[in-house]
């Protein structure tokens, strides 16, 4: 079975309700990342940032999946499909696909915030002031912040290094790490880049883009890739 691997963003669940990070206010749902997404938010006002992130993960749950996390489980019907997300909502799972690695956390876990492999489910919750992991520190997001190392990167790297096919989706390939991933794609990989709007490009091999939303390109990259394989 040929690879196909899948590099998401913020993009692809635009069409479930969820913000992306870089709209024309600059904004993350009404905050400047930094005051929420970074150490020294954390170290300032953990209680902003544990609201900020509760918030996030309510509108997470009350989300479904649309047409273009759909196109991607489709597509495991004939592909070895692997999905490298920089998202950190559930979408890709709760639509089925198998293989999915997140490169910047997950909204629906907490961990510790002194034992960084003390990770825990949320289940139906959210994480309050007060509420501890088994070693009694403060349980924090399981959210990679700006600034903090990006633990799965290099799995990533290695998932991406022999891609028969690679397709970009909803990002706007902005942030490092996630965004150099690109260029450990082979030289016999074929691109797909799937985005209604322009994205940084140079240096993709063999490049075929697909100027639409993921709902709609997603489906139009499964057929092309399809027809080439
Ligand atoms: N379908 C596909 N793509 C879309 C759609 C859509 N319906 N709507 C918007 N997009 C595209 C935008 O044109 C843009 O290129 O999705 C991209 C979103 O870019 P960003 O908001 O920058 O999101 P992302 O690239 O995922 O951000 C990377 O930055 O803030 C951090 O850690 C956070 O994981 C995030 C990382």
């Amino acid at each position: 079975m040929k690879k196909v691997v899948v590099l998401s963003g913020a993009g692809i669940s635009a069409e479930s309700g969820l913000k992306t990070f870089r709209g024309s206010d600059g904004l993350w749902e009404n905050h400047n990342v930094y005051d929420v997404a970074t150490p020294e938010a954390w170290a300032k006002n953990p209680a902003l940032v544990q609201k900020f992130y509760n918030q996030r993960r309510q509108q997470c749950r009350a989300a479904q999946p649309n047409a273009g996390h759909f196109a991607l489980v489709d597509l495991e019907k004939d592909f070895d499909v692997h999905i490298i997300t920089q998202n950190i909502d559930d979408l890709h799972e709760r639509a089925g696909s198998t293989n999915i690695l997140h490169l910047h956390g997950e909204i629906t876990k907490a961990r510790s915030s002194t034992n960084e492999t003390l990770v825990y489910d949320l289940k139906d919750g959210d994480i309050q002031m007060g509420d501890t992991c088994a070693e009694g520190s403060q349980l924090r997001p399981h959210i990679v912040w700006f600034g903090e190392l990006v633990p799965n990167i290099s799995i990533a790297q290695k998932i991406i290094r022999n891609a028969d096919f690679l397709i970009i989706v909803g990002t706007s390939l902005n942030v490092y790490p996630a965004a150099g991933l690109v260029h450990f794609a082979p030289n016999y990989c074929n691109t797909i880049l799937v985005d209604p709007n322009d994205c940084p490009t140079t240096n993709l091999k063999q490049l075929s883009i697909i100027k639409e939303i993921a709902g709609t390109g997603l489906s139009k990259a499964a057929k092309l890739i399809r027809s080439i394989a």
